[in-house]
């Protein structure tokens, strides 16, 4: 009985939003999509690309060193490319959406739409590399090379490393697929160095793992913000929108739906109708409680999080020290280029141990309107194939021997402001100096040492 009475007082509306589905969605996509923290294209920080992949972009031309500097070493420390969701995501996501096609579905637009979707994820897909994946890390490759002509140049070695996870290693593939077959792996032709003591550090990190990682307790403003009013009030929307009970719903469904949303259109460049569960104002909400997330588990939540990157950090310097060493006495340099393939969960810790992106105040679940403007946008920071990029410059006709050495730092692909100077070039001496503390005192073996006594409580962290 109910769903015919239902269909009798239906009909008019529905026909008119059927119509105007195709404006609706199109108009939600375009809103909605930077705001989809970790899971964001790469395009939404360049968006330049959407149009063409290889463009170098805007401020290829501005961010040039002298003529007088040329490259000795690049260092690049990626994040994999666009990825499947989960299994867990995909496990949720299926039970959702078993959920909309048991209801009768003619009683509401939005509930008959995403009946009407095809769940096409199977759990088998578990977070491994799309399609698009393999095209973001081709492209990169192919970008980088341009944009740095001589140390890609034909012959000239590449160290690729990468993390052991699948979605990892195939990124690696394709990044060395679009440099083409011209650069030499060095004597022994590995093609994927496999190293997760540096491109997952965090899973090494005993203190971390136990105090954060596995610790309920140390994600207590995410879970806040989970049960909060900025949440209840998206969460009601949507349950009303879908035409169910807001008990049957809870924070974690309504975040697998606008995941669903972010990974449509990543993945198969589609904006599925779960986008339109969602307004921009919802979306915001949904990304503060992803950059929550981030910012307790991987960034400046606790220090413990940066610190454990300290192991990768001094590999850098190692590495461009190096090529300092070998540049003065006029060797040649063992390492010009080496690329490494990692995960958010790399490079969000790194760019704290340096000091980047990070607010006055700390996120907070009660904070969400004064965290408006914030810095730590993880959307930003490491969307897919996101990727920090240092480089050691040598130059001549300086003033001073401090100044023949210089460095740059690009965040996927723009010159980041070096907090130091305010300025997107120093000299090395300079940004070395800036790291001493690190450089010296930040031991990994001993940093990530459990702490004698048991603690779990999170204030002694
Ligand atoms: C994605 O979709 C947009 C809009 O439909 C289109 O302009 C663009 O070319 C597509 N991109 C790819 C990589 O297919
Ligand atoms: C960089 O600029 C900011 C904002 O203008 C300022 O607060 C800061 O002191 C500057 N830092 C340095 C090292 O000049
Ligand atoms: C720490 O204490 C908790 C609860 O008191 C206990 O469950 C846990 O096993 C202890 N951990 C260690 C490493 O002793």
């Amino acid at each position: 009985m109910a769903p015919r009475r239902a269909a009798a007082a239906a009909p008019f509306p529905s026909a008119a939003l059927l119509l105007l589905l195709p404006l609706l969605l199109a108009a939600a996509s375009a809103g909605l999509s930077s705001y989809f923290g970790t899971k964001s294209r790469y395009e939404e920080v360049n968006p330049y690309l959407v149009r063409d992949p290889l463009s170098l972009g805007p401020t290829a031309a501005a961010s040039r060193l002298p003529a007088a500097c040329a490259p000795l070493q690049l260092r690049a420390v990626l994040r994999h490319g666009t990825r499947y969701p989960t299994a867990g995501q995909i496990r949720r996501l299926g039970e959702l959406h078993a959920r909309l096609l048991r209801r009768p579905a003619a009683a509401c637009p939005a509930a008959a739409a995403l009946a009407g979707w095809q769940m096409w994820y199977e759990e088998s897909l578990d977070g491994r590399l799309a399609p698009q994946g393999r095209r973001d890390m081709e492209s990169l490759a192919r970008r980088l090379a341009a944009r740095f002509p001589a140390l890609f140049a034909a012959r000239r070695r590449l160290v690729l490393a990468s993390s052991s996870k699948h979605r990892c290693l195939q990124s690696s593939a394709a990044f060395r697929r679009g440099l083409g077959p011209s650069l030499s792996l060095g004597g022994d032709e590995v093609e994927v160095q496999v190293n997760d003591a540096l491109m997952r550090f965090f899973d090494y990190c005993a203190k971390f793992v136990a105090l954060v990682e596995e610790n309920d307790a140390a994600m207590c403003q995410v879970n806040a913000f989970k049960e909060g009013p900025e949440m209840r009030k998206v969460l009601e929307k949507v349950a009303s929108a879908l035409c169910l009970p807001a008990e049957e719903l809870n924070a974690d469904l309504v975040q697998v739906a606008f995941l669903t949303c972010s990974y449509e259109l990543a993945i198969k460049n589609v904006t599925s109708p779960w986008c339109s569960l969602f307004s921009e104002e919802d979306a915001k909400v949904l990304e503060y409680l992803n950059d929550l997330k981030q910012y307790w588990k991987r960034g400046y939540g606790y220090d413990i999080n940066s610190r454990s990157s300290c192991i990768l950090f001094q590999d850098i310097f190692e590495h461009l020290d190096e090529a300092v060493e070998e540049s003065k006495s006029s060797k040649p340099i063992s390492s010009p280029l080496i690329v490494q393939v990692g995960h958010a969960e790399t490079l969000q810790p790194l760019l704290a141990l340096m000091g980047f992106f990070k607010d006055d105040e700390p996120l907070k679940a009660n904070n969400y309107i004064r965290q408006m403007h914030r810095k730590f946008r993880s959307g930003r920071i490491v969307p897919y194939a996101a990727n920090l990029v240092f480089v050691l410059y040598h130059c001549d006709h300086v003033k001073t021997s401090e100044e023949e050495y210089q460095v740059q730092m690009l965040l996927n692909e723009k010159p980041l402001v070096f907090l130091h100077s305010n300025e997107t070039v120093s000299t090395y001496a300079d940004l070395r100096g800036y790291y001493k503390d690190i450089l010296e005192n930040c031991h990994f073996k001993e940093e990530c040492e459990l702490p004698k006594i048991n603690v779990t409580a999170i204030d002694e962290l």
